[in-house]
């Protein structure tokens, strides 16, 4: 399905901490709300049109994804954006945004909703906050049951600190101070319960580790729902890239996928209609059910029931068998 972009106006601009711009989005031109959206949704950002209005200069576009941090239901959209020194320029060109400057976004989707879990066990680390605080915010609407470990190097980095102080359901754990208040994983996990949900997000190192101690703790796969900002490193015993042919089945089209491209720049070099968004694996907007061969999962997006039934994200994952024929 093509992205469906709106034209966003910055409406307000304030300091969550010295790296962190927290940006207020409304409707350019005064046209009608944005779409509404489920707590844990993003939006893409087409950066090449931020920086032509920056007044930077940068070869082709970029788009970045940013979650919804603020409460659904206002008609306005809020991102919380860490100005990254390991940024590819994304985040820089996010941090000359002023109030007043216009951009363009995408529709929100939502691949890390709240499940219908009786309770819900929050995992952020730094920046990882933004979907997680727009959870906060539907469960204390909703009043559901819920705790939120916001996991930070310093009291300093962290956003939103006076928006959850005094919630009695939060737990901060800040690298520097008092070793008590660290983050205990396996305490705050406890034992595996078929009526919670897991939800991580953060940098990739943090992510993996409070997912790997779920899994060795014996929670079932179901029951951990992550986002990523950046592709996790691959799996040790991912095989090399091979060469394989994907097979359009709505026409029979071949086309080879050579070891140094994804299916997907296969697909799209040959002017296939194919959506993408992050092309790294992490926001969903590739997905296409497979019809036959075997796949090679390379994504941070699908969940291990998705993949076991038939979903494929061609941005970053491959084929074991010599074919793979896709649902387009
Ligand atoms: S383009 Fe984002 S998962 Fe493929």
């Amino acid at each position: 399905m093509a992205t469906t972009w709106l034209d966003a106006v910055v409406v307000a601009r304030t300091a969550a901490t010295a790296n962190i711009a927290v940006l207020d989005l409304a409707p350019a031109g005064g046209g009608p709300d944005f779409p509404a959206y489920t707590a844990g949704a993003h939006i893409d950002v087409l950066i090449d049109v931020l920086l032509e209005q920056g007044g930077l200069l940068e070869q082709g576009g970029l788009t970045r994804q940013y979650s919804l941090c603020g409460p659904p239901g206002t008609g306005q959209y809020r991102l919380a954006v860490l100005n990254d020194p390991a940024s590819r320029g994304g985040s820089r060109a996010m941090h000359t945004l002023e109030v007043g400057d216009r951009l363009r976004i995408s529709a929100p989707r939502n691949r890390f909703p709240l499940t219908a879990a009786r309770r819900h066990l929050l995992f952020a680390g730094g920046i990882g906050i933004t979907p997680l605080l727009a959870m906060v915010g539907s469960l204390d609407a909703e009043g559901g049951d819920y705790t939120l470990h916001y996991c930070v190097r310093s009291r300093g980095d962290a956003a939103f600190v006076s928006e959850l102080a005094d919630n009695p359901r939060v737990a901060f754990h800040f690298d520097d101070e008092d070793p008590g208040q660290r983050l205990d994983v396996d305490s705050c996990l406890g034992t595996p319960s078929p009526d919670t949900a897991v939800y991580v997000c953060g940098p990739g190192g943090f992510m993996d580790h409070v997912l790997g101690r779920a899994e060795a703790a014996g929670w079932p796969p179901a029951a951990l729902h992550k986002e990523r900002f950046a592709a996790g490193a691959p799996a040790p015993d991912a095989a090399e890239p091979g060469a394989f042919t994907v097979r359009l089945a709505s026409t029979g089209a071949e086309y080879q996928v050579p070891e140094d491209r994804s299916a997907l720049d296969v697909l799209l070099e040959n002017g296939i209609d194919a959506p993408s968004s992050c092309q790294q694996g992490i926001c969903g907007e590739c997905v296409v059910r497979i019809l036959a061969g075997e796949p090679d999962h390379r994504d941070d997006v699908l969940s291990p029931g998705e993949q076991a039934d038939g979903l494929f994200a061609p941005c970053t994952s491959r084929a074991l068998s010599r074919v793979l024929e896709l649902d387009m």
